[in-house]
């Protein structure tokens, strides 16, 4: 008989005689019958054997425990009590066969999500846990979002095209994962940190409009939102502008998350990335908190209160957020606020408020009333507002107050928690000074344009240079990120140069690409969505193992295959490899 999928069963299957295949998600015996919840990957559905309609069926089920798999065939037909939480709650299967198909052994933890366990157990039962139907459904989910991803790419004239995973460094930013060559001794491949170049040269090569789905590679610190080894939306286009860019993603965004019965508002609404980094304290802004951070330097630099007299003095910045409602504030919650403050860098906070009209800062007597004052209206503090104030160097201000913000909006009922705000940052800075290394790195990567007005201070003022970089964020995840890039061999040798990456090297790393700009390169730029962090977004999930069936450790392992691994000696002495001696004097 043709098998029919358990979780589909309604009323109006009643009378049918049907196959179940599938795994004993639960077993109850009553009354001298046994009960079982069968699942597949359809659902669930309840099946009932009378062992005294149906010995035989009844002795082949009669041993069986959780998640044995198991086939059965009988009729649906109307439950006495039903079961409202359950699709298929209306009916059940009363068995006439059944025949044993496989057994488990005791399991390491529940399937149905009862009992306690370690994430340790479920990452290396990993087969199990992905029989959870949390993981089942998220899966599902990132099946549909991709499909429907490359659907909507499709129609909009995309090529799909597969960029090598045995290539060169891509600098992103991250460490390599290396793969040496057995045949060229000595030389080592890295697997790709993005297809950045590949799709750039694909520009060159006149396919116009790109898109993949790419998995990528970085050997970085991880997080609950990154993996070592995820997966992009690539998209590179030529001839085209920030403005394309934009509408392509807001359309894919149109079609992708009503999957979820979300619809985004387009278009997006936009912040440059001086002014994110202003009101929100961040370059990824959660737009769900309506707080915004106001700077008070100017109102408070020669003020009668000693720290925000010298903050300013050092060029460093007094900033603050207004809660409106947070006035009567405990000493412990301001403490508790300090101690956020103060993990990212900041000495603590300082309270300013309006309470029963009255206007009033944390250290007595140091600002005078006209201070006061003209900072309350910066703030517009209302009565029964309390404002944080943070002095510090200008990023430990802004980091520290945008945590706050989003902290202090949720403790206080400035946070729509059911929102989903899409924006755009724009205008990043061409390049960052790193102190330790003194030198200029990229914002993004080094392939991306500068401003062509700003090209001018290009050597002489870097940091002033803006770049045609553009991030999207969703309630304060950075989604995806991209540019228009440099087109001209020229100017990217300048850019490297600026980047301490000497003609020499640039010809070196990259002079397959500075090549391919001198034969006819097309203008052209392109984005990379995350799609690990919009479908772990969507499926409501705040880890991205939540939506990879086999996503590695925060130390980068699979518990599941236990990769990494060591390999032979005779592998290693084909690769012409030899492992150093660590401290202990061993191989590893
Ligand atoms: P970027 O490095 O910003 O840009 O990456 C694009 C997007 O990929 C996601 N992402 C990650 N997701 C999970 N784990 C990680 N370790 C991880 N790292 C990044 C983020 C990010 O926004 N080649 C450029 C794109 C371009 O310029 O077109 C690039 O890779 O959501």
């Amino acid at each position: 008989m043709k098998r029919t999928a358990a979780g589909t069963l309604r009323s109006e299957d009643v009378g049918q005689r049907v196959t179940l295949k599938g795994w004993v998600h639960r077993r109850r015996d009553l009354g001298g019958l046994i009960f079982l919840d069968l699942r597949d990957g359809s659902g669930i559905a309840q099946v009932v054997v009378h062992p005294d309609e149906a010995p035989d069926a009844a002795r082949v089920l009669d041993p069986v425990r959780n998640e044995w798999v198991i086939a059965v065939e009988g009729e649906v037909v109307e439950r006495e009590a039903p079961n409202p939480d359950m699709p298929t709650g209306r009916i059940e299967v009363v068995v006439s066969q059944a025949e044993l198909l496989s057994r488990s052994e005791a399991l390491p933890f529940n399937v149905d999500g009862s009992g306690e366990t370690t994430d340790e157990t479920r990452l290396r039962y990993r087969y199990l846990d992905l029989r959870r139907q949390a993981l089942q459904r998220n899966l599902r989910l990132r099946s549909d979002v991709t499909v429907e991803i490359l659907s909507y790419f499709r129609e909009q004239g995309f090529v799909a095209v597969e960029t090598p995973i045995l290539t060169r460094s891509t600098p992103e930013g991250a460490r390599d994962y290396l793969v040496p060559s057995r045949v060229h001794r000595g030389s080592f491949f890295a697997l790709p940190q993005s297809p950045q170049l590949f799709k750039q040269i694909l520009m060159v090569a006149g396919f116009e409009r790109y898109v993949q789905i790419a998995r990528c590679f970085r050997d970085e610190d991880l997080r609950a939102d990154r993996q070592p080894e995820f997966t992009q939306v690539d998209v590179e286009m030529s001839f085209i502008d920030e403005e394309d860019v934009y509408r392509v993603i807001e359309g894919l965004f149109a079609r992708v998350f009503p999957i979820v019965g979300v619809e985004p508002a387009a278009p997006f609404r936009r912040v440059t990335w001086a002014d994110a980094m202003a009101r929100y304290g961040t370059d990824r802004p959660d737009l769900r908190c309506d707080l915004e951070i106001r700077d008070l330097t100017d109102l408070l630099a020669e003020s009668g209160f000693r720290a925000f007299r010298s903050t300013a003095e050092q060029g460093g910045a007094i900033r603050a957020v207004a809660v409106p409602g947070a006035a009567d504030a405990s000493r412990k919650q301001i403490d508790g606020w300090a101690e956020i403050a103060r993990r990212h860098g900041a000495a603590g906070v300082l309270w300013l408020r309006r309470r029963d009209g009255e206007l009033s800062f944390q250290v007595k007597d140091t600002l005078s009333e006209q201070e006061l004052a003209s900072c309350a209206e910066r703030l517009e503090l209302e009565d029964g507002a309390l404002a944080l104030v943070v002095a510090a160097e200008e990023p430990v201000a802004a980091a520290a107050l945008g945590a706050l913000r989003v902290e202090l909006g949720r403790e206080f009922g400035h946070f729509r928690e059911d929102a989903w705000e899409f924006l755009w940052v724009t205008e990043f800075p061409l390049v960052e000074w790193d102190e330790e290394e003194q030198r200029w790195f990229s914002m993004n990567h080094p392939f991306t344009a500068p401003w062509a007005e700003d090209l001018g201070r290009l050597e002489d003022d870097p940091s002033s240079v803006r770049a045609h970089a553009y991030d999207v964020v969703l309630n304060g995840y950075e989604i995806g990120g991209g540019s228009l890039r440099i087109h001209d061999s020229e100017l990217q040798r300048r850019v490297f140069g600026l980047l301490g990456i000497g003609a020499e090297e640039a010809e070196e790393r990259f002079g397959f690409l500075l090549d391919a700009l001198r034969f006819g390169a097309p203008p052209h730029g392109g984005i990379a969505l995350g799609l690990d962090r919009m479908v772990m977004l969507m499926a409501g999930g705040d880890s991205l193992r939540d939506v990879i069936a086999f996503p590695k450790t925060t130390s980068g392992s699979c518990l599941m295959t236990e990769a990494p691994s060591a390999v032979d000696e005779s592998q290693l002495a084909e690769l012409g490899l030899e492992l150093a001696a660590n401290e202990d004097g061993e191989g590893r």
